[in-house]
C-alpha cells in the first residue's frame, strides 16, 4: 500500500487527482453499503421540496445550512413532484446524498474516514494538520441520479491558502454508464473561479447561500472519464474542475466521500456555507489511528 500511497500523491500533484484500486476491501465496502441502506430506510420524508438536492428553496432553507453536525437526507431533484411535495419513486430509488456529519456520528463511516491508511494518504499529500470538515454518501441512482455540473470543491469549502482534498470511496463500480467522475487533468494549477458562501441580510439578519460568480464554461474535450472498481480511492484536489454525468444505467453508483483541509498552514474561512458546530463536528488528527 505504500508505493500505492506514493504514486497517488504524485498523480494527485502532476494532475489534481489520483485513484488506488482496492483501497477498502470487499468486506469493509460490504458493510459501508449495509450502513448507507439503513440510513435511506430510516430516513424521514419531512418536507420533499426543502430537502430537494440543488433546489432553491433547499439552497435557503435550514434544513441544509445547519445540516454541517446531522445526518440528514436530500432527495433528487427528478424522484420529487414539486407542485404536490411528495416523492415520485420510493424512497430507496430518491434519495441524492445524506450528510454531512457521517464522519462524527456513524461507527463505520468514522472508521473508515480516520483509518491509518487514510492518515498515510494525508502524509503523503503533505497535509500536517489535515481536519475533516464534511462527510457525505452520494448515491445516483439507476434513472433519477442527477448529473453535478463541472465545478471546484474549495468553491464550497474555501481555505487560504487552498488546501484542500476530498476523498472518494466507490462502494459500487463507477462507469462511463452510471456516472463516474470526470477530471480536467492539471486544472488545479489554476485559480478558484468562484465561491458558493454565507451572505448575511443586513436589516433582518437572515443567512442565504449566494454564488459570487457565474458558473465558469469549459471545454467538453477537456474531461479525462475516470471508472473506477468498488473498493477504489479517488483523491480530489480542492482546486481540480471535475464533474459526473447523470445515471442513465440500470445500475447504481453509491459512493462515500468527505473532504479536509491542512490547518497547520491554511485558514478555513468565516464564509462558507459549511461551519464547525460547537467545536465537535470538525475531526482533527487527533482522531486518526496510527
Ligand atoms: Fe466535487
Amino acid at each position: 500500500m505504500d508505493e500505492k500511497i506514493r504514486n497517488l500523491a504524485k498523480s494527485f500533484e502532476e494532475n489534481g487527482y489520483g485513484v488506488i484500486e482496492n483501497f477498502l476491501d470487499s468486506e469493509a465496502v460490504d458493510l459501508l453499503r449495509r450502513e448507507a441502506a439503513n440510513l435511506v430506510e430510516s430516513s424521514t420524508i419531512d418536507d420533499c421540496r426543502r430537502q430537494v438536492f440543488g433546489h432553491p428553496i433547499h439552497v435557503k432553507s435550514d434544513y441544509f445550512l445547519t445540516s454541517g453536525d446531522k445526518v440528514r437526507t436530500f432527495f433528487e431533484k427528478g424522484a420529487v413532484d414539486l407542485d404536490n411535495n411528495k416523492l415520485l419513486v420510493e424512497k430507496e430509488q430518491s434519495v441524492a446524498k445524506i450528510g454531512h456529519a457521517l464522519h462524527c456520528l456513524n461507527v463505520s463511516f468514522r472508521r473508515c474516514t480516520t483509518s491509518c491508511h487514510v492518515r498515510k494518504v494525508f502524509e503523503a499529500i503533505g497535509f500536517k494538520d489535515p481536519t475533516v470538515v464534511q462527510s457525505m454518501l452520494i448515491f445516483k441512482n439507476p434513472r433519477v441520479g442527477g448529473e453535478y455540473t463541472p465545478h471546484q470543491d474549495a468553491s464550497f469549502l474555501c481555505t487560504e491558502p487552498i488546501r484542500l482534498a476530498g476523498f472518494w470511496f466507490a462502494l459500487d463500480d463507477a462507469t462511463e454508464e452510471n456516472g463516474c467522475l470526470q477530471f480536467i487533468p492539471g486544472s488545479h494549477k489554476e485559480p478558484l473561479a468562484r465561491r458558493f458562501v454565507r451572505s448575511q441580510d443586513e436589516k433582518t439578519g437572515e443567512i442565504s447561500l449566494i454564488w459570487t460568480a457565474s458558473p465558469a464554461e469549459y471545454d467538453d474535450d477537456a474531461f479525462v472519464r475516470v471508472p473506477v472498481k468498488r473498493g477504489s480511492l479517488v483523491l480530489i484536489h480542492g482546486l481540480v474542475v471535475h464533474r459526473s454525468a447523470p445515471n442513465q444505467s440500470d445500475k447504481p453508483r453509491w459512493v462515500y466521500t468527505f473532504h479536509a483541509y491542512d490547518k497547520n498552514n491554511s485558514k478555513y474561512l468565516e464564509d462558507n456555507w459549511l461551519q464547525e458546530i460547537d467545536n465537535k463536528t470538525f475531526l482533527g488528527m487527533d482522531y486518526f489511528l496510527h
